[in-house]
């Protein structure tokens, strides 16, 4: 089978990470988006890589970019307005699709659109596959291993700041449809005002305040786990940041390109009294964004996914075997489950 992969809006920040993750993972990228210039400008920073220019309203451009890959990992944001015709690229040419949308209705789009499995019987359509949206969506499905139900899955985002790219900014003024939590066991609209609570993450954010915001992991997780309740909280501080027009986009801290920013995300599970806690913490939201697309590509590709058509990460993979393949030096993942395991 065919090792290319290609990254659509491979220019923009979130792109240039995948683009160096699949190289440095012997994978073969193929630069694309609407760009042509940016794209011969990519191609300076990864010499010998191919590229294939296409817009989203072009459907045989995308067509024709798609065509002999095995998988489109689409990081062109907002999702809303690319999710649609990328992923339809994508499956026509018989190849996995993902994205790194963390837009609950453009996750939903494609759920709808590839729920009956005939057109696509062969490849997976994988939605937010990145920091917000996969991340929990796996660290939740490790949590409630076992479980039938559960009545509470709480998520608690802290960030010690939050440098918005300008995809990030696009994206949330794009973005205006009502969240979902999943309430009484189904989705329901927010409502009311959102509560602010205090949350103790591990060390170095400590406690910080936090309030409700849902990304795309309710959509995630509401297809395949039962709980009475999941909700996502977000540290209030990362808010502030991403409201305050002058904060500034991310910079590069290190050689790899990833900036100082920390974040953890945890999640705490609860069934009757007895609890369970994941987490995740490590360096650049944008940055690891990287590692959670391209594992999920490697497994896609060698056999190890376990659903087919449009489906949640939780669902396509063994949570906790992705979460241990993550935890490397950029990813700490702890899992204080009877069935996983406390990484040092
Ligand atoms: N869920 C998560 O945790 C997570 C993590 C990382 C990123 N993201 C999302 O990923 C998206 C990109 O973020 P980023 O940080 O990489 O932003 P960025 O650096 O601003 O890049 C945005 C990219 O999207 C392309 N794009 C936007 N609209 C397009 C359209 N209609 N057609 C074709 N290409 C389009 C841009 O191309 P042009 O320059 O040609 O417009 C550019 O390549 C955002 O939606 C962001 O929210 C989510």
């Amino acid at each position: 089978m065919s090792d290319d992969v290609l990254v659509y809006g491979a220019y923009g920040h979130t792109g240039r990470f995948v683009v160096a993750e699949l190289l440095r993972r012997g994978l073969v990228p193929i630069l694309s988006g609407r760009d042509a210039t940016a794209l011969e400008d990519l191609r300076h920073r990864f010499p010998g890589q191919r590229v294939r220019v296409a817009a989203t309203d072009d459907g045989a451009a995308l067509r024709s970019a798609a065509h002999g890959v095995a998988a489109v990992v689409n990081c062109a944001g907002p999702f809303l307005d690319t999710a649609l015709p990328v992923a339809a690229a994508a499956v026509s040419a018989g190849a996995h699709y993902l994205d790194c949308s963390a837009e609950q209705a453009a996750v939903q789009q494609l759920y709808r659109a590839y729920a009956e499995p005939d057109s696509h019987a062969d490849v997976v359509v994988l939605p937010a596959m990145a920091f917000y949206g996969g991340l929990a969506d796996l660290l939740a499905t490790a949590a409630v291993a076992g479980w039938s139900a559960a009545d509470e899955v709480t998520i608690a985002i802290g960030l010690d700041r939050w440098w918005p790219t300008e995809g990030t900014r696009t994206t949330g003024r794009r973005n205006t449809a009502t969240r979902l939590i999943v309430e009484d066991g189904r989705l329901a609209p927010v409502s009311g005002e959102a509560p602010i609570r205090a949350w103790n993450f591990p060390e170095p954010l400590g406690q910080r305040s936090i309030t409700r915001a849902p990304f795309s992991e309710i959509i995630t997780l509401a297809r395949h786990i039962s709980a009475t309740s999941i909700q996502t909280y977000l540290a209030t501080n990362a808010l502030d940041d991403i409201r305050d027009p002058t904060t500034p986009a991310p910079q590069a801290a290190d050689a790899s390109g990833r900036s100082a920013q920390c974040f953890t995300v945890d999640v705490v599970a609860r069934r009757g009294q007895e609890m369970r806690r994941t987490s995740a913490s490590g360096q650049d939201i944008y940055a690891v964004t990287a590692p959670l697309l391209v594992e999920a590509v490697q497994r896609l590709l060698d056999g190890r996914a376990t659903a087919r058509g449009a489906a949640a990460p939780g669902e396509t993979f063994d949570a906790s075997d992705f979460l241990t393949a993550l935890h490397t030096s950029h990813v700490m993942i702890e899992q204080d489950t009877p069935d996983g395991h406390r990484f040092a």
